[in-house]
């Protein structure tokens, strides 16, 4: 057995997650590598969900029987639990959507319906880079079209890192949102937030942040990233599918106008108008995900148990030494940094010539589970020449041995395709 210092205990963590123990094409044991797609679910998080359709549900904000007051008082814990866990400086600044690509998507459309000073026309000019998930891309090219603004966006170095090198050009007095990915999806590579955000600050840009691979991974502050918006989803991090959170700074979500209306982020509505409620109802429009938000909550309770210093330690060990047993495959290349440095737990890598979808076939007859394709980033591939990778992503329950597993298993690959 590898030991490697800093790893999480995993043999008591892999207990809390019953899938884990399961077997896949007749009797090999699964090893779950796809964690940067969707992670799995600890007991805890799929009790609180039995829990709450057992013995909670109604709809929240609505009524006034005792099942409404306390799935409201449940919905609205998970709202203080997210807010304590992003360490926001107000609960009100926590807004649940569905997910990532919803957060992004409103915040988008804030900026398109909003009146100067924020407001997004064709003066103006909107800043992403080239290693952004297509969530952090076609939202902005929407509302590029929509508006006549000009999209920029930053390009990659060879090393799979953001070339800043034009910083001063790519932001300008004209950029009026910056919006850029804490940690890549695809290439791993974590960002350097303070440069970013401060050439955002100098000329008056706001600065969104997509955190969907950091949240899970690491201790997220949305006040030390000094950003406007923070965007993250709930399946990634132990919750349910279904949850997605907007993190907004106050005065913004006060002054931006929401983007769907409904039910419960009204104030009152005539034939003629309606005024809104305010922050964050007035961008929860309908019946919110409730149970969703319950499970994330749980989900942030078993984190906070385990500690999102320790998870961060646990996963750049296994990084570590992921890309250490990687690099010794014959014709193995690692698509993103290969170092473990300022980089996170999902490694993309191109094995020869042959296809990652012969790769992941091959990889899964042997139980071991990992993604192949573009990963919603296509411009990566586009930029490295290539059509798609083969992933490996890591999470807390992950192991050395699960590594070993993935290096033996590309080794069958090899010798599958000669
Ligand atoms: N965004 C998820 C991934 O990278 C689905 O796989």
């Amino acid at each position: 057995m590898t030991l490697l210092p800093g790893l999480l205990d995993t043999e008591a963590i892999r207990k809390d997650f019953p899938i884990l123990d399961r077997q896949v094409h007749e009797g090999r044991k699964l090893v779950y590598l796809d964690n940067a797609a969707t992670s799995q679910k600890p007991r805890q998080v799929l009790d609180a969900l039995s829990e709450y359709y057992e013995r909670y549900n109604a709809n929240v904000h609505r009524g006034v029987h005792v099942l409404a007051e306390e799935a409201t008082a449940l919905y609205e814990g998970a709202r203080d639990k997210v807010a304590a866990f992003v360490n926001a400086p107000s609960r009100d600044e926590v807004i649940f959507t569905k997910n990532a690509s919803e957060s992004l998507n409103l915040v988008a459309n804030m900026l398109g319906w909003a009146d100067e000073p924020y407001r997004v026309d064709s003066e103006t000019e909107i800043v992403i880079t080239e290693m952004e998930h297509h969530s952090n891309i076609v939202p902005w090219q929407l509302l590029a079209q929509r508006t006549g603004a000009k999209l920029k966006w930053f390009g990659l170095t060879d090393d799979g890192r953001l070339d800043l090198s034009n910083i001063d050009q790519v932001i300008t007095e004209k950029t009026k949102i910056v919006s850029f990915v804490l940690v890549s999806n695809i290439l791993g590579t974590q960002n350097p937030v303070e440069a970013i955000v401060r050439r955002a600050q100098e000329v008056g840009a706001l600065v969104c942040i997509d955190a969907s691979q950091a949240a899970p991974h690491m201790p997220l502050d949305v006040q030390a990233l000094q950003a406007d918006f923070v965007a993250f989803t709930g399946h990634k991090m132990c919750g349910p599918t279904g949850i997605g959170v907007l993190w907004g700074r106050q005065e913004l979500l006060e002054d931006l106008p929401p983007f769907l209306g409904g039910g419960e982020m009204i104030e009152t509505v005539s034939m003629h108008s309606s005024t809104y409620a305010p922050a964050p109802h007035k961008f929860e429009a309908g019946t919110p995900p409730i149970a969703q938000a319950v499970g994330l909550g749980a989900a942030i309770d078993y984190l906070d148990s385990i500690g999102m210093d320790k998870i961060l330690a646990h996963e750049h060990a296994l990084t570590e030494y992921a890309v250490k047993r990687l690099l010794e495959v014959p014709d193995l290349r690692i698509i993103g940094p290969t170092t473990a440095e300022e980089r996170g737990a999902a490694i993309s890598f191109t094995l020869g010539d042959i296809h990652p979808h012969d790769v992941g076939q091959v990889l899964d007859e042997q139980g071991i589970a990992v993604r192949v394709g573009h990963h919603c980033a296509r411009p990566v591939c586009l930029r490295y020449g290539i059509p798609a990778t083969t992933r490996a992503s890591f999470y807390l329950y992950s192991t050395p041995a699960e590594i070993d597993a993935l290096v033996d298993g590309l080794e069958h690959v090899r010798n599958f395709f000669g």
